[in-house]
Parts: C-alpha cells; structure tokens; sequence
C-alpha cells in the first residue's frame, strides 16, 4: 500500500484529499460520513463578515428596544434564538465537528473589510478549529479603485488576523490578479501559511426573456484543474507556503497531478455533491491504484515532480507555450 501521508499548514493528515468549503459541514453527520469515506480533513461553509455585521446590528437592536436596565435588557437576549444567530451558531458548531470526527476542521472566514468581524478569527481559534481560511472574494466595479490599493488592502487584513489567532491561517484566492506570484509573495510575508487556488465563481447568467440577472450554480468538471494546476505549479518552490489546489478534482489522477503539480493536498466539493458523501473512498482508491500502478512508494516522491521549476520544459507554464500550442493546431485544419 503506498503511504498517503502529507501534511497542510502544519497539520499532519493521513492523505491529500480535503473536503473543501461546502454546505455539508452544517451537518454533522454528513461531516462523519466523510471523514468515514477517508477525506483528511473538512473545511468548513464560509462565515460571511455581512452574517456577523448582521448580527452584532440585531444585537444593538435587541438592547436598545425600551430597555431600561441592564436586567431588563437580558430579558431580550432568548429572543436572539429566533432571530439570525449565524456566527454563534458557526462557533458552537466547530465544536460539534471537532468532537464527531477525528480529522483537522479548518473553519472559514469570507470578508473583505478591516472591520470588528476580523474578532471572529479569534474566536474560531478558540472554538477548536485546527486552521482558518480566509476567502477574500471581492470584485470591484469602480473606475477608480486600482488593483495596487485593493491588493495592500487585503495584504493588510491577512496580515492583521495573522497577528490576532495562534492558528495557522489559509488564503483562498481568486485567479484575477495582474501579478500573481508577487501578491502570493506579499500574502506569505504578512503571515499566511497557505494558499488555497482558487475560489471557483458563480457567474450569473442572463434571462433574456424575463430581462432579468440569473444567479446559477453549475458543479465543475475535471476540466477546470488545468487554471489551478498552471498556477500551483508556477508558485510551487517560489513562495514559502503550503498550496491546495481547488476546483475539478474528480478522480484519483486529478488528486495526482495536483500534487505532482506542487500542491499538499487537492480539494474537492463538486464531485462529492454530484456523488454522495462516500466518493472520497473512490477517489483515494483511485489514486492508492494509480500509484501502485506507476510504483509510487508515497506521496511526498510526487510532489511538485511536475512543478515549473522541476519540468523539463519550464516554459509550457507560460506565454512561450501558447504560440506552440497554436500552431500545431493550425496544422491539424483540413
Ligand atoms: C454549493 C457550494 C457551496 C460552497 N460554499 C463555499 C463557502 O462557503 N466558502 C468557500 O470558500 N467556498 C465555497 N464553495 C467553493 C468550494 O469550496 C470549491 O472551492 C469550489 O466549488 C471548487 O471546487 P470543486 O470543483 O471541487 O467544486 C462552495 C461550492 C459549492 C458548490
């Protein structure tokens, strides 16, 4: 058998394959039953800074309803149950997850803003959580915003809960930035441990009968590895991070180029919502088979084999590769 055995941020986990952010870690259940098909550790839905800046408003609503003194204002506080108590909910949940399954639990933070939200970092270290990832998913709309204020902007807020939380914290990044390497760079050296590639977005469609904008959610396919593969493999060596490759990992060879591309472990959320929560069993046969096959003895003798630094034609990474690319296409026309 060979040995799966790799580590993330730290945390040392019994093979690469992670559940990465998804609405299974609401159910604890469904969280067992994956950490039972040998995922090695969950990440769990994202806490969004507009869910806590919600709540902490309902909490000032709340208090300053005609409350004379304070005894009379904790009268008001079960009303808090029925209302949206999403944050709280998510900390007492890290705790649930922690005790049900024997792997690490990376809770997930979605914001963008130096807001009082940054505390809630803190409180998911304290609530157990092995790791954090922080999804930084903003798009700008305006003309005057350059990529340069934005990108010292974030660099500030992840160097800012770096500071605040004991645990070692992730990045999950989009793939839109004009200079890729020098952000990861900047990322690192304001204290991120990790890198996750990349947030994978729901672009809306439009219905042009109803003239409306159509939100839609489509599962991926392995296919869409190849945006993250070029990317894990480009920073592979260059940074001093670990890297997770997310976005169409489907099948046992998927989880093996990520990582001979240079990642420490591959994420998957599409292929267990089309399959069912037993399918990371397949996918980690899949990938003990296709090792055994090709007499990988572990893991780590595969990683970043394929990394840019490590090929034999470092420029099939980049813009050399394309016109390469073209041109055998063109001699292929009839
Ligand atoms: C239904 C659904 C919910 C998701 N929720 C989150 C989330 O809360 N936070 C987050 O960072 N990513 C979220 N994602 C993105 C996934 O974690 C993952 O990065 C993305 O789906 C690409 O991986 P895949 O090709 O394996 O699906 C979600 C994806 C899906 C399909």
């Amino acid at each position: 058998m060979p040995d799966l055995k790799t580590s993330y941020l730290g945390l040392n986990l019994r093979n690469p394959l992670v559940a990465s952010a998804s609405p299974y870690a609401r159910k604890v259940d469904k969280v067992k039953e994956l950490a039972d098909a040998g995922i090695a550790a969950v990440v769990m839905h994202s806490l969004f800074e507009e869910q806590i800046n919600h709540e902490s408003r309902a909490l000032d609503f709340f208090l300053n309803q005609g409350t004379e003194s304070f005894a009379e204002a904790l009268t008001y506080f079960p009303e808090m149950d029925h209302y949206d108590v999403g944050p709280e909910k998510y900390l007492r949940l890290i705790g649930e997850l922690k005790k049900a399954i024997p792997v690490p639990v990376i809770a997930s933070l979605n914001g963008i803003s130096n807001g009082g939200w940054v505390d809630y970092s803190k409180r998911m270290a304290d609530a157990g959580a092995d790791a954090l990832e922080l999804n930084i998913y903003f798009l700008s709309t305006e003309v005057n915003v350059t990529a340069g204020d934005l990108e010292k902007a974030q660099v500030e807020l992840v160097g800012k809960i770096c500071s605040e939380v004991r645990i070692p914290v992730a990045v999950k990044l989009n793939p839109f930035y004009t200079s890729l390497p020098n952000f990861a760079a900047a990322l690192v050296k304001a204290g991120a441990k990790g890198l996750v590639l990349f947030n994978r977005f729901y672009q809306p469609s439009l219905d042009i009968e109803a003239l409306e904008v159509v939100p839609d959610l489509h599962l991926s396919t392995s296919d869409e590895n190849r945006l993250p593969l070029r990317w894990v493999a480009i920073l592979y060596g260059k940074i001093q991070a670990d890297l997770a490759l997310t976005s169409g990992i489907h099948t046992g060879e998927d989880v093996v180029k990520a990582v001979m591309a240079g990642a420490n472990v591959a994420m998957m959320t599409s292929a267990i919502l089309h399959n069912g929560t037993h399918y990371p069993m397949t996918v980690l046969k899949g990938l003990e088979e296709w090792m055994s096959a090709h007499e990988y003895q572990a893991v780590s003798q595969m990683h970043g084999a394929l990394s840019q630094k490590s090929v034999a034609n470092p420029a099939a990474f980049e813009r050399a590769n394309y016109l390469q690319v073209l041109t055998k296409f063109d001699s292929k026309l009839k």
